[in-house]
């Protein structure tokens, strides 16, 4: 008997992941967890679930911070904790006290409940890009100081090493993956490529923060599902960081131009001022999960810009 948990289970990466493992009968039994935070419209993250009719997934809509985790947790292999507040650039002020409940406290929470569950084998923990802030060097390697730009970066970062803590003390098996600007088929609304696209398609004005020069490393969301999958089974030291980057090194105005090029339609920029938070720059090297855990991302940004479009037009 083959058990998974995920968190976040209703979310754009969450639910893409919940759907793989179901699809290729990778375990008995897959538990969700989700507890519909408000950050963006809960139709869009039950859609996100339509298609999960398997009589081997089961889904539990509650809170980490809330509730029985042992329950949850009992004779789980894998836990896929893909939970928390997402948004680089809505974490100041206030806000910040919802980083710090659904990001920090959550995660501690798991990690303790994981203590003592004898059958897990693997945590694999979503982080971010954004721990690296500015990075000193491109393509960034796991081992450079990270150095968070914004509140968010700082409550993923914080969540990362509260893993490490729980692996170096207690053996608790965790591995995490920074995820590098995801994108593709239900990318949440509030990114950049599902708001170019949408008012590409509508005949609407799109708006760019800065001068457009930002560059990102885009990774499409089935590469990151790969990772999740392969991280999971393949053996590694426990506390063990991975970048998973999509390889591309391009600005937010390119992106624009292969909007354009692939939609057939001129997009109707509108520049903005630049957002404290966002980075000017990520770029992240693959190279440590290609060579410990054979991952590599195969989905280039044009063959992945073309499938959310066709996404998001579908019928
Ligand atoms: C994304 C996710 O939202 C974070 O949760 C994640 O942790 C992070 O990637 C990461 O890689 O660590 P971001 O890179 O800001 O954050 O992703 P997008 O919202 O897709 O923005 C990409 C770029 O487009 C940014 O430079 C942003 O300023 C710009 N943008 C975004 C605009 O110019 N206009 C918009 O309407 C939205």
């Amino acid at each position: 008997m083959t058990k998974a948990v995920i968190t976040g289970v209703a979310g754009f990466v969450g639910s893409t992941l919940a759907e793989t493992i179901l699809r290729d009968g990778i375990y008995d039994e897959v538990v969700g967890i989700d507890s519909y935070t408000d950050y963006y419209s809960r139709s869009l993250k039950e859609a996100n679930l339509n298609r999960l009719d398997s009589a081997r997934f089961k889904m539990v809509v509650g809170d980490i911070n809330k509730v029985d985790l042992e329950d949850l947790l009992t004779d789980a292999q894998h836990v896929y904790h893909l939970a928390g507040q997402p948004g680089v650039r809505s974490s100041w002020g206030e806000q910040f006290q919802i980083y710090t409940n659904d990001n920090v406290n959550a995660t501690q929470r798991l990690l303790e409940a994981c203590r003592s569950i004898d059958t897990l084998e693997r945590f694999v923990y979503s982080s971010s890009s954004s721990v690296y802030g500015d990075a000193s060097a491109y393509p960034t390697t796991e081992e450079m100081l990270p150095r968070p730009r914004s509140p968010y970066g700082v409550s993923k970062l914080a969540a990362e090493h509260l893993c490490n803590v729980y692996a170096w003390n207690f053996g608790v098996p965790t591995v995490s993956l920074r995820y590098f600007t995801v994108y593709g088929p239900r990318q949440r609304p509030d990114m950049a490529f599902t708001r170019f696209f949408s008012a590409t398609r509508d005949g609407k004005e799109l708006r760019i923060y800065g001068d457009g020069e930002q560059i990102r490393d885009f990774t499409y969301v089935d590469d990151v599902v790969a990772a999740n999958i392969t991280s999971a089974q393949i053996s590694v030291e426990p506390g063990t960081v991975f970048n998973v980057s999509g390889g591309s090194s391009v600005s937010v105005n390119e992106v624009i131009a292969e909007i354009e090029s692939i939609t057939g339609k001129t997009p109707l920029v509108r520049y903005e001022r630049a957002v404290s938070g966002d980075v000017r720059r990520t770029g992240g090297s693959s190279r440590l999960a290609s060579e410990r855990i054979g991952w590599s991302p195969r989905i280039s940004l044009k063959e992945g810009l073309t499938r959310q479009w066709n996404w998001i037009n579908r019928p």
